[in-house]
Formats: C-alpha cells, structure tokens, sequence
C-alpha cells in the first residue's frame, strides 16, 4: 500500500504536509524527504506520544504532531499542500463533514489523499475495533470531494496487506483543488 501512495503522490517536493488522524505519525514518516513542515493531528494523546517517539527516533525535527479533532481543525485555511486521512474515515460515522473540513486546510492546488477499505462485509470489525463503517464505495469518496470543489484524479484499488483478511480491498482517492496560484498574487483562481 504504501509503495501505490508514494507513486501516486510523486516524489516532487512540496511545502507542507497534514497527517489528519496521525496515528503513530507513519506518513510523516513515509513523505519526510519531500516535505518542509509537517503537521500530525490525532485526537487521542496516547497515540501523539507515540507518533512524538518515532519521529525523535527517525531525527524527524521538521514536522510535528498535536492533539485536534478532524471535524474541527483549529488550523490557519488553505494553508496545506498535501493533506492525507490515511485509514481513519472508517471510524467516522459521518465522514462528509471531516473530508469537509480538510479540503478548507488545501492550499490552491492541493491535493487531499484518502486511503480506507472498499465495501466489505467484515462485521467484526464494527465489535472489535470499533469500525463504525464498513468500507466506502468509490462513489462515496468522490462524491466528498467533488462536492467540495475537488477534481478526483485517481483512484486505485489495492489487495490488503492484512494476513488475517485477505478479501479486504483498500481504496486510494486522489482529489486535487483546482485553483491555481497566481505568482505575486494572494489570490487564487479557478484553472
Ligand atoms: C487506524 S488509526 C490510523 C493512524 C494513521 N493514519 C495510520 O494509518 O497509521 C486511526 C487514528 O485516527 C484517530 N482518530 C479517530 N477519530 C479522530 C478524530 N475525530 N479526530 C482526530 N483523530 C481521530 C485515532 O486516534 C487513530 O490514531
């Protein structure tokens, strides 16, 4: 999975990252060589001490995690080159108002990177980790992020990497904010 991100994403350098739902901080990780700031969110504090260790051990000074809410991002707008919800929507009960809010963190140009499972019928995963969704169609996703002004560039379909199911598909969008920065302008217009 992680070899599609990085493919998909490229290995051109960009200005800044946004890890929403961070984690133990792995795509701050995975993206170190190619952004300059990063920015991990996650909501439990457990999980930010741990992502805090591994970037110290990794010598990771340039980006930096802190606890927030995806539904409520108290980050500057249009501020994030790249943003990526990596295997965290499916914990959501209603993702629309999360994706909505990342896509208000784009800066013009951006592009928002969303990994989770394709439909599955798993229902264990609801009792024992707490999955409140059982997967997303590729409509579902898309549907997100056009109706909030992205172009979805790509999505790819991956066989999971999961010993214990092997008939769990993980989906990647790519959704890209279409406005194009002016040079020496602030203010940004639609391509
Ligand atoms: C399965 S982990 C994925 C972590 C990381 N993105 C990765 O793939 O390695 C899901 C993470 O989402 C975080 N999370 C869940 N709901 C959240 C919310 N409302 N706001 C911020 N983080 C949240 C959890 O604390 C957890 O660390």
């Amino acid at each position: 999975m992680e070899a599609e991100l990085c493919k998909l994403v490229g290995n051109q350098p960009f200005d800044s990252l946004l890890d929403l739902g961070t984690g133990t901080g792995r795509i701050l990780e995975l993206f170190k060589d190619q952004y300059r700031k990063g920015l991990g969110i996650d909501a439990s504090r457990d999980m930010l001490t741990i992502a805090r260790d591994k970037l110290d051990q990794s010598g990771i000074t340039h980006a930096s995690v802190r606890q927030g809410d995806i539904f409520n991002l108290a980050l500057e707008r249009e501020s994030y080159d790249l943003i990526v919800i990596h295997q965290v929507l499916h914990f959501l009960h209603d993702p629309a108002p999360a994706i909505n809010e990342a896509c208000k963190m784009l800066a013009p140009g951006g592009r928002l990177v969303i990994i989770d499972f394709a439909p599955h019928e798993l229902e264990y995963m609801r009792s024992d980790f707490a999955h409140a969704r059982l997967g997303f169609s590729h409509e579902s996703v898309s549907g997100w992020m056009t109706a909030n002004g992205l172009d979805v560039e790509k999505i790819s379909d991956l066989s999971s990497d999961n010993s214990q199911d092997k008939t769990l598909t993980v989906s990647i969008w790519l959704g890209k904010d279409p406005r194009i920065l002016m040079a020496g302008d602030n203010s940004a217009s639609i391509a």
